[in-house]
């Protein structure tokens, strides 16, 4: 039988409503910027396999997405990510030594000790800290990648520590020609511990630093889902190849500073509880300048990209 676009759309559960608000089933979507969107009307610690398809959905078209008020423990936040990819480790993969938390699978990102100590500002977890003030792309030195990130909060500094998102998609439909001309056919080198290099962590084994050798991504990248072009730069990016690297170096500046321009980010502001999701694929992201002796936690669990058809 033939259906009318509408009841397909609430077959899959997309219904438009206003321009501003998007109701995906009980699911509602506001708009908090040119692309990231506010989610209420869902419980995060219990969802259904077409509440999983319609998050999906709704990241294809925000790229980010922010849950207040979950409060998620470990146990759902686990289950949540397992629901919607494989769990990608990240840094766990070299730095496996005591953790905080129930999952390997969890990344503490926290000032935190194993004591349940603020951190003293010479350890390790501090220089992890400082590395994610700096623009990036979870994963984006592996092969597969990350794809979905999703962090929790359960404990905020009364300044600062907010988490910013450039929108790699929005900064890509804005390149002017010429540099687009430049860029198109061109590929970056991405190296996992050349932001960590940069901040004077240098102390890795020849083990630590062979799990992850360099990858290389195209500059401009084409969503599958979505069809969107991607300004895929970040601070794993350290080169780009067949270039002078002094030049390419610039290049990757000059690109990384127009990808961040403020029209092409969105600020969040941290409450206790709130649950944070975006895609690696098509957005940057970073932490923001926090009293280093405030407590600060949050958990973030990630998959990793398995539709890899670009
Ligand atoms: C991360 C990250 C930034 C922050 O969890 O991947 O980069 O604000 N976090 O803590
Ligand atoms: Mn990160």
């Amino acid at each position: 039988m033939d259906q009318t676009g509408e009841e397909r759309q609430h077959q899959i559960g997309l219904i438009q409503t206003t321009q501003k608000i998007t109701e995906y089933s009980s699911m509602n979507i506001e708009q908090l910027s040119p692309f990231a969107g506010r989610v209420t009307g869902i419980n995060l610690s219990h969802v259904t396999s077409s509440q999983v398809a319609s998050i999906k959905q709704a990241m294809d078209q925000h790229a980010v997405l922010v849950f207040p008020g979950q409060h998620i423990g470990q146990d759902e936040q686990i289950a949540f990510a397992k629901a919607l990819g494989p769990l990608e480790l990240g840094f766990r993969k070299i730095k496996a030594g005591a953790h905080r938390l129930k999952y390997n699978e969890l990344a503490d990102i926290s000032n935190v000790t194993v004591d349940n100590e603020v951190a003293a500002r010479d350890h390790s977890k501090i220089v992890s800290n400082l590395a994610n003030q700096l623009w990036h792309s979870d994963s984006s030195f592996q092969k597969p990648r990350a794809k979905y990130s999703m962090l929790a909060s359960s404990v905020v500094p009364d300044f600062g520590g907010e988490t910013e998102f450039a929108d790699l998609r929005l900064a890509c439909d804005h390149l002017p020609d010429w540099r687009l001309d430049q860029i198109k056919d061109k590929n970056a080198i991405h190296s996992a511990l050349h932001s960590r290099f940069m901040l004077g962590d240098t102390q890795y084994t020849p083990e630590q630093i062979a799990t992850f050798p360099p990858v290389v991504w195209p500059l401009i990248q084409t969503d599958p889902h979505t069809g969107r072009k991607i300004l895929y730069v970040g601070a794993h990016a350290c080169e780009v190849e067949n270039m002078v690297l002094a030049e390419s170096r610039m290049q990757l500046m000059d690109l990384l500073e127009h990808a961040t321009q403020r029209q092409y980010v969105y600020t969040h502001h941290w409450q206790v509880g709130d649950l944070v999701m975006w895609d690696n694929t098509a957005t940057i992201h970073r932490g923001r300048y926090f009293d280093l002796s405030a407590r600060r936690e949050l958990r973030r669990a990630t998959t990793q990209e398995v539709d890899t058809s670009y």
